[in-house]
């Protein structure tokens, strides 16, 4: 026995320790600390006491696994290359009847930190099982600890009868027939106020289908949405205890038709970055600035320069990170989409950089942050 004793220690130091990572290698495999590859897709990433949490959607084998059958994944990290799972943070529920049950559609996780409640608010775009991408909802979740379990408290559409700042008076004319469809995209062409998907969604709340949130310096938090079939984007303020939405919000770069949003801040002026509205399939991405998350907003184009631009390399956006500690530093996250094999979903992670006012995406093969440290 005592030899046993003795001999498992030493045995257990000459197993080879999981291989510690030191670089980013955008859309290749990357395994987490059990050395399996990191499931949390559409995610985003929360910095909570000098740990980064990475949450994100866990995707199933084959095309199934574009619907939701476990939930939203976490993974913890002190230096953005090794992923410690943390499990699962938010279960989909067993009951059919749910609404978040098993088969949903539950994409783009977001986690922000209340500092007032001290609770971990969750949103993502959430589509009742078996409706497509007609339902167009957000659904809302709350944890006492970062990893969860988070609580799944509701699901509603965007800010349900409240009129953005930048209403018109013709968007109160109620619309009737045809125009009144609801559509999960406009027809090529067709100007959202020329339907007034605005007017037609007042009542039972506006879509939000692609999701981000963001937090700015003065605890205030944002929800940002691909909305009116797509074709408008939406932010919305969020309430103090982050769990609903204040009342006030905008309507933002409306008839341009993007999704995948992500937003950030350098040096007080906030940037946006989205896709165009295709699916899994990549496309082009696009950038914007403004002094106020209210607008206006500039749009600055395309923001990667290198070969394969026009498929943003590969990849949809999903969050930009500011990485903890250094100035200017913040990390483009992108997914590279496999929906005839879900699980096998790839990440693109590429540094940020700013050249003549706006930011550009150039391709890395492998890098790590010491690109930073100019
Ligand atoms: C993408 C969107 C994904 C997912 C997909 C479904 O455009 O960004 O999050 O909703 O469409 O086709």
């Amino acid at each position: 026995m005592k030899r046993i004793l003795i001999l498992v220690p030493m045995l257990l130091t000459l197993l080879p320790a999981a291989a510690q990572r030191n670089s980013f290698r955008p859309g290749e495999i990357w395994p987490d600390d059990k050395g399996v590859p990191i499931n949390a897709h559409g995610g985003g990433i929360l910095l909570h006491k000098g740990v980064y949490y990475w949450f994100g959607e866990h995707k199933t084998e084959g095309r199934a696994g574009n619907q939701a059958h476990v939930g939203v994944h976490c993974y913890s990290s002190r230096d953005l290359y090794n992923w410690k799972d943390e499990g699962i943070a938010l279960q989909v529920s067993p009951d059919p009847t749910s609404e978040i049950a098993d088969g949903c559609i539950l994409e783009r996780p977001k986690v922000i930190y209340n500092r007032k409640t001290r609770k971990f608010v969750m949103w993502f775009h959430l589509e009742p099982k078996g409706k497509g991408y007609m339902g167009a909802m957000v659904g809302i979740a709350q944890a006492n600890r970062v990893t969860g379990p988070y609580t799944f408290i509701r699901s509603t559409r965007a800010t349900p009868q409240m009129w953005p700042v930048n209403v018109e008076p013709y968007h109160k004319i109620p619309k009737t027939g045809e125009i009144w469809k609801d559509r999960a995209n406009l027809s090529a062409g067709e100007h959202p106020d020329s339907v007034n998907t605005l007017g037609r969604d007042y009542l039972a709340g506006q879509h939000s289908r692609d999701m981000t949130l963001y937090v700015d310096d003065d605890g205030k938090a944002y929800h940002i949405c691909s909305s009116e079939s797509n074709s408008v984007i939406h932010i919305a303020e969020l309430t103090e205890d982050y769990l609903d939405f204040s009342g006030k919000y905008v309507r933002a770069f409306i008839g341009d038709r993007m999704e995948a949003p992500a937003v950030f801040k350098k040096d007080g002026l906030y940037y946006f970055m989205g896709s165009e509205c295709t699916g899994w399939r990549p496309n082009p991405a696009h950038s914007a600035v403004a002094p106020s998350i209210w607008g206006p907003w500039t749009q600055l184009g395309n923001p990667c320069v290198d070969a394969d631009r026009e498929t943003t390399y590969h990849s949809q956006s999903t969050f930009i990170l500011p990485v903890a500690g250094k100035k200017d530093a913040f990390i483009y996250l992108g997914d590279r989409w496999k929906p005839e094999n879900a699980i096998d979903g790839r990440y693109v992670w590429l540094p940020v950089e700013f050249e003549g006012g706006r930011f550009i995406l150039r391709w890395r093969d492998e890098w790590n942050l010491s690109v930073f440290d100019r």
